[in-house]
């Protein structure tokens, strides 16, 4: 069966891979002006046909959409790469099947399903079928993966709707059937809104409770030991779905009422966006003197532990603050381009992210060396941000987010 991909980023090359680990042999095409025509994830090739129009892709019995959701400068949804691909398919709609695996605001696929169904006077579920499954993967997580997850379907209809799950069936251990595309797409946004605002709590915590006299994680210890505690941590929430969903939820704005008590999801993404600067507040206050002229490493700056990309992640935007505030700051990161460090150069150390390669350099060359070798131990500032440095000088000046 020849299946099509539009967008292989991410989210397209996981369904590619699940469809090559597939005994079916899918045969896979895609369309992606933007990439590299080399496509790899991880150590694993993925067998897939670039090519260069949606017109090409006229064979494929399934389309999946994987592209990209994005903000614009005033933080609205920006669907117009969706709106010129939608416009290139419905000339080659005949008997297709689409599927939206981006996230994407409620109401957006049986928008486009109108579209198509005006440009080309077709009916959906009888000329061609069309629904919305949302994609779940946790970048780095070797435990939830594309397989075992549960896969939200829904279809425009259902005849849509026995197409698409028929073929996921083939790919997830576990299909759930959504009565309407709205209440999936709701679903996905409300996931990773749902964490925004648990994570935004944690980080009001650690503002509320300060930093000289109590110790915010000594205190969630005491929390965890209740049996209804939720264990989020704090932290910088990067990438480009939970920081940018709230804005996509928002923007759909279902209710008929202007109601007076919707601000919980504004505060939470307003706390999530300061975190950077609080971070640099807390740093100012340990070395108790002027930031100016200090150099500073941050180690580690992918959007999350372990996660292959750079994309979004607030790190850059600690980087951005502290630059503001006068000092020189250096990143180390094998997973982007910043792949060499100087030792014997800084006067603060940030441990930005868990990832493997953080912690094995940790683990085999130790943090002493990085610092000014004439800078006395009382005047090094460590920051942990993932807290995973557990031995240390104890005169140096330490401080862990998680
Ligand atoms: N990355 C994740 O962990 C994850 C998880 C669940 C859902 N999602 C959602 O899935 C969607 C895709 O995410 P991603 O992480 O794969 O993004 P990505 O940026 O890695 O990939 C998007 C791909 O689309 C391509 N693209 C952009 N414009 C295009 C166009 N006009 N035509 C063809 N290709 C185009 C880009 O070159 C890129 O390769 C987003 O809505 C995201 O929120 C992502």
């Amino acid at each position: 069966m020849k299946i099509g991909i539009i967008g292989m980023g991410y989210v397209g090359q996981e369904l590619a891979k699940a469809m090559q680990d597939n005994e079916l042999h899918f045969s896979i095409e895609y369309y992606d002006p933007f990439i590299d025509a080399r496509l790899c994830i991880g150590a694993l090739p993925i067998i897939a046909i670039r090519r260069e129009s949606i017109q090409e892709l006229r064979d494929c019995e399934y389309i999946f959409i994987c592209l990209p959701t994005l903000l614009n400068e005033d933080k609205t949804p920006n669907y117009s790469a969706f709106d010129d691909i939608f416009r290139e398919i419905s000339t080659i709609l005949t008997g297709k099947t689409i599927i939206i695996e981006s996230s994407v605001g409620p109401g957006t696929t049986e928008k486009y399903k109108d579209y198509l169904e005006n440009q080309t006077r077709f009916t959906c579920g009888e000329d061609f079928y069309m629904g919305f499954s949302p994609e779940r993967i946790n970048p780095g997580d070797k435990l939830n993966t594309f397989q075992n997850t549960p896969k939200i379907v829904a279809g425009c209809g259902r005849v849509s709707y026995l197409k698409i799950s028929n073929l996921y069936c083939f790919l997830c251990d576990k299909v759930v059937k959504a009565d309407t595309t709205q209440e999936a797409e709701a679903a996905k946004l409300i996931e990773n809104c749902q964490r925004d605002v648990n994570i935004a709590f944690m980080n009001e915590c650690v503002m509320t409770l300060g930093l000289d006299r109590i110790d915010h994680n000594k205190v969630f210890k005491l929390c965890r030991t209740k049996w209804n505690w939720l264990n989020f941590k704090p932290g910088l929430v990067g990438g480009q779905c939970i920081p940018v969903n709230p804005y996509y939820l928002w923007a759909s704005g279902f209710s008929e009422y202007e109601e007076p008590s919707t601000d919980i999801l504004t505060m939470a993404r307003r706390v999530n966006e300061w975190m950077p600067n609080h971070i640099v507040r807390v740093i100012h206050s340990l070395m108790n003197e002027s930031f100016k002229g200090k150099d500073i490493l941050i180690m580690g700056v992918t959007y999350k532990d372990n996660a292959d990309s750079c994309k979004g992640s607030r790190l850059f935007d600690l980087q951005s603050e502290l630059i503001k505030w006068g000092t020189k700051v250096d990143i180390w990161e094998p997973k982007g381009r910043w792949r060499q460090m100087e030792s014997g150069k800084c006067d603060v150390v940030i441990i930005g992210t868990a990832s493997k390669w953080v912690q094995e350099f940790i683990e085999d060359k130790g943090l002493c060396d990085l610092y000014k070798k004439d800078l006395p131990d009382n005047k090094r500032v460590l920051i942990d941000l993932p807290g995973i440095v557990n031995d240390y000088p104890l005169d140096y000046k330490y401080w862990r987010l998680k």
